[in-house]
This record gives structure tokens, sequence and C-alpha cells, in this order.
């Protein structure tokens, strides 16, 4: 009888020290800096819910959004300290790392969200990928959130009239270089901080899909929305190569497959969204949206240009022509 008793407390020692010390899920921190309810948010979301229904208790995903683990310009150094393993960064916050990413900032490159989809999927695009694993990390995906739209105080119907005004823009040279290009003057600023900057006055404008414009309640900041699609923003997947490498084979296998799928479906509803928050935008009656004329259009477009041949060398001409290959 006692040895039964002792075999029984042994046995419930065992059980107790598997579950508390070995197998314990490897957890991937997935940080970013919008709302839940915006192309990424819901990215992040979905990669989660699909781990836990597929992975349970071999690896756990933690959801960290509106910059509540990191704002950027903290977040890809934490990456690199492994404080956080995955983060989508929009593609204008990699220059430090590979000059060839801010391709996808070239203003009026892209003519719709088909046409990134198509340069993304390109062998081009899978390259850029893997641009920067000698940095320590590696792109699995790309997320596209939408093309961007102006606004301001004041109507924005030609480049003319931006001039002289403080644009938010992201830390990136590309679009610094855009808004310099009209006569502006860009202020890079954390996402988290537009909509102070705005509501302040430190900035006067700014560059966002509806999207992001509707989440921060840009639009109760700003008067005018000028309907520009002059620019990208989509976002890389990324994760800490050496966190990655180390995954157990079968388990990265199942992670890579569960991100395709969470990719397509991301890529799929996220200009739908967009527009959804547009109309949102537009029965908040807060902010009036700007259609412009194509002869419009055309002198931004013109304006902005010049920006291409300033980059051309940093990122290659054989690049940029393999993304406007994608125009069709
Ligand atoms: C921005 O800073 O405007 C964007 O990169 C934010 C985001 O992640 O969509």
């Amino acid at each position: 009888k006692p040895f039964k008793k002792l075999a029984a407390a042994l046995a419930l020692t065992a059980v107790f020290s598997v579950s508390a010390f070995a197998n314990d899920p490897i957890v991937i921190k997935f940080s970013h800096v919008v709302a839940n309810e915006t192309p990424k948010g819901q990215g992040a979301l979905m990669f989660q819910k699909l781990v836990d229904e597929r992975l349970a208790g071999k690896v756990k995903v933690e959801v960290y959004p509106n910059s509540s683990l990191y704002a950027d310009g903290k977040e890809m150094e934490a990456l690199l300290l492994n404080n956080v393993q995955m983060l989508a960064p929009s593609l204008a916050k990699f220059d430090k790392y590979t000059p060839k990413i801010q391709i996808f900032d070239l203003p009026f490159l892209f003519d719709d969200i088909k046409a990134v989809e198509r340069f993304e999927q390109s062998e081009a695009g899978q390259s850029l990928l893997r641009s920067m694993e000698d940095k320590g990390i590696t792109g699995l995906t790309y997320w596209n959130n939408d093309l961007k739209q102006l606004s301001a105080n004041k109507a924005l119907r030609e480049p003319k009239d931006a001039r002289g005004l403080k644009f938010r823009v992201q830390a990136s040279e590309v679009l610094d270089a855009q808004f310099k290009a009209i006569r502006a003057v860009p202020r890079k600023m954390a996402f988290g901080e537009m909509y102070q900057g705005l509501q302040t006055g430190v900035v006067n404008g700014a560059e966002n899909p509806y999207s992001n414009i509707y989440s921060q309640k840009i639009h109760e900041v700003q008067k005018f929305i000028t309907e520009s699609n002059h620019g990208l923003l989509s976002y890389m997947v990324i994760v800490n190569t050496e966190f990655w490498n180390n995954i157990p084979a079968d388990i990265r296998t199942e992670l890579t497959k569960i991100l395709d799928e969470v990719s397509v479906e991301v890529n799929k509803q996220s200009h739908n969204l967009n527009q959804s928050d547009k109309q949102k935008i537009v029965d908040s009656g807060a902010s009036q949206i700007i259609t412009l004329t194509n002869e419009q259009r055309e002198k931004w477009r013109e304006a902005m240009r010049p920006v291409w041949k300033q980059f051309e060398n940093a990122i290659g001409a054989d690049l940029i022509e393999a993304a406007e290959k994608a125009n069709k």
C-alpha cells in the first residue's frame, strides 16, 4: 500500500514536470502599430487564430496592436534583439537595411493594387524578401494595405496647393524627396504621433490609405482628402532570421503554410476594406473627399516623377523596369 501511494505521487510529479518544463510552446510576439480593424491588424489576428487551431501547445502567437509594445522606430531594433519575433513594417521603413525596397515607395509607380500583387509575386519581388538575411532579417511574405491618399486642411487639387505645407511622412528618404519635389515640407514622425501632430498643427497634412485614415480618425482633423492614389502602403512580414531557423522544421513548414493562407486572405480583402472605410468617412461628413480630374492627377505625377531618377542608382534601373512591367 505505501508503495502504491509513493508510485502515484511519483507519477503525479512526472506529469507536472513534463508540462512545466518540457515542450513549452514557442512564443511568437507579433507587434505592430495599426488598429485591429485594418488589413495588417486583421492579418495578425488571423495568423494567431490559425496557429492556435493547428499548432496548439506547440506555438503561441501574442499580438500587440496600436504601438502597444513597440512604436515604429523601435520595433526593428527589438526584432534584432529577439525581444519580439514577428513584425510587418511598412515597406517604407526598410531603407536602412536595404535600399532596394525603396522601389515600393516611388510615386505613381503602380497603377493599382493588382499590379502591386503581380510585382510582389514576381521573381524580383520574391528575391527582395531574402535581401536582408545578412542583417538578420528574413522576409516571409507581403501583406498589402492599399494606395495612399493625401489629406490636409486645405483642398489639394494641384501640386502647387501643397506648397509650403508640412506633411507627416514615414521614416523614408523616398517619401521625404517626394514632398520636397512638390515644394512641401516633409516631417518624419512615428505613426502613433500623427493624429496629435495634425491636431496641434505640428504638421498640416499626411498621406495614408483609407483604412489608416479611418481607424486613426485622421478625417476628424483634416478637412479634405484628395483621392490621389499616388503611392503604396504595403508590408513585409518579417522574422528574426536566427529565431526562425531554429524552429523545428516541421513546425516551421506549418507556420509557413498558415502564413501563406493568411496572405492570400489579407490581400484579397484589403482593397475592399479600404473602400468600406472610405464610405464610412463619407458618411461621417467630417472630411470632404476630392476626386481629381485626369489633368490634375497628371500634374501630381509630373511633379513627383523626378524622385525616380534621384533613387535610380540606389534601387537599380532593372528593378524599376521589372516593377513597371507589372502594370501590364
Ligand atoms: C505609417 O507609418 O504611416 C504606416 O507605416 C503605418 C502602418 O503600419 O500601416
